[in-house]
């Protein structure tokens, strides 16, 4: 019997070494010390043994048991611990591999250039700001310089909202233009700011639409001047358009700024048969500009003996639509999936 035990004993820690798995190592387990396992049947012999030898083979029984269990314990560990090796490896996310495209949806060609136009205001030392897109009538109007009574105040086709709790009139935002007093109010120079976001108006043909995006850019400080404003915007429209387009400025209005202008971009839909986009004029709109009214500054009180800014705030579905030649700007907003198609990228491109 002293021969049968020692012969389980090696066979056992031989099959415990070269099991593979933690399966494997509890089917060894149940066949060495299960109940019906190979130690027990040895074990039924026990009877027949001289009786003094009973004890020493009790001893060496228990022995085994022993050795068997250590040894099982340690082969769980390195089994468990390979385990786990093996999932980590094959689990483990290559990060520099480019994203995914999903399956359906992209990136409208609207939020496109807007991350564009942002990440290039950004590089040129403009954060951006936001503001609320329904204003009251201090911020969209009064604040620039548009007492009530101010015909300009027909010039912006308003959508009015039902009056506010304390009886004070409420507008969708007509343009960009009452972030500059958001920002400028809590602020004193040097200022610098972009603020993309939606306007909306009272206006739908082929170069207008009731709700688009602008971008408005404000700089204030000691010594700004007009020049500095026309350089900014031509270094802009260049890394834009990533090539030299026609600009021109040409003097305009508003109340809000003095001298103003607005800047057009040559157009490019025209041919031979005329053009229904620029109206045959060669030119297309795209932003208006100009040194900030001291009334502006004042009303949020900056030292306009000290200071003087620029301020400018452009169309983007007309830069859009000139950057990716879409020829009607409502097609934007149709969400024609052939359109998207088109003009839109996936993620991660
Ligand atoms: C303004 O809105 C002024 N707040 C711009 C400004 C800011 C001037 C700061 C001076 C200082 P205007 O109404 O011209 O200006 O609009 C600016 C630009 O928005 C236009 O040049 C044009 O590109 C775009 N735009 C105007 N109306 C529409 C419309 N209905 N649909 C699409 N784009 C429009
Ligand atoms: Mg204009």
């Amino acid at each position: 019997m002293r021969e049968q035990l020692e012969a389980l004993k090696v066979e056992s820690l031989t099959k415990l070494s070269a099991a593979s798995s933690v399966e494997e190592l509890e089917a060894v387990r149940v066949q060495t010390l299960g109940k019906k396992g190979d130690l027990t049947k040895i074990l039924r012999g026990l009877g027949k043994v001289d009786p003094k030898e009973r004890p020493k083979l009790g001893v060496l029984a228990n022995e085994i048991k022993v050795e068997f269990n250590q040894a099982l314990e340690a082969q769980q560990s390195v089994l468990k611990k390979s385990a786990m090796e093996a999932r980590l490896k094959e689990e483990q996310i290559d990060i520099t591999l480019p994203g995914r495209s999903p399956a359906i949806g992209s990136i409208h060609p609207i939020s496109r250039a807007l991350d564009e136009l942002t990440t290039i205001f950004t590089h040129m030392g403009f954060p951006p700001a936001t503001g609320p897109e329904v204003e009251n009538d201090w911020y969209n109007f009064g604040a620039l310089n548009i007492p009530a009574d101010h015909p300009a105040r027909e010039m912006h086709d308003t959508f009015y909202l039902p009056p506010a709790h304390d009886g004070g009139k409420r507008v969708l935002r007509t343009h960009t233009s009452s972030v500059q007093v958001h920002f400028m109010e809590n602020r004193q120079p040097p200022i610098r700011m972009i603020a993309p976001g939606k306007v909306f108006r009272c206006d739908s043909d082929i170069t207008h639409t009731p709700m688009f995006h602008q971008i408005e850019g404000v700089l204030v400080d000691e010594g700004v001047n007009f020049g500095q404003l026309k350089g900014l915007i031509e270094t802009f429209l260049h890394r834009f358009f990533e090539r030299e387009l026609p600009v021109r400025f040409r003097p305009s209005f508003f109340p809000f700024t003095e001298p103003s202008a607005e800047a057009d971009m040559g157009c490019i839909f025209c041919d031979a048969k005329g053009c229904r986009i620029c109206k045959n004029t060669g030119w297309i709109e795209i932003l208006g500009c100009g040194m900030i009214h001291p009334n502006v500054l004042k009303n949020v009180d900056i030292d306009t003996e000290k200071y003087s800014g620029f301020a400018f705030g452009m169309g983007v579905e007309r830069l859009a639509m000139l950057k990716y030649g879409i020829n009607d700007l409502r097609t934007f907003f149709e969400n024609d999936l052939r359109f998207l198609q088109r003009h839109a990228t996936v993620g991660g491109e």
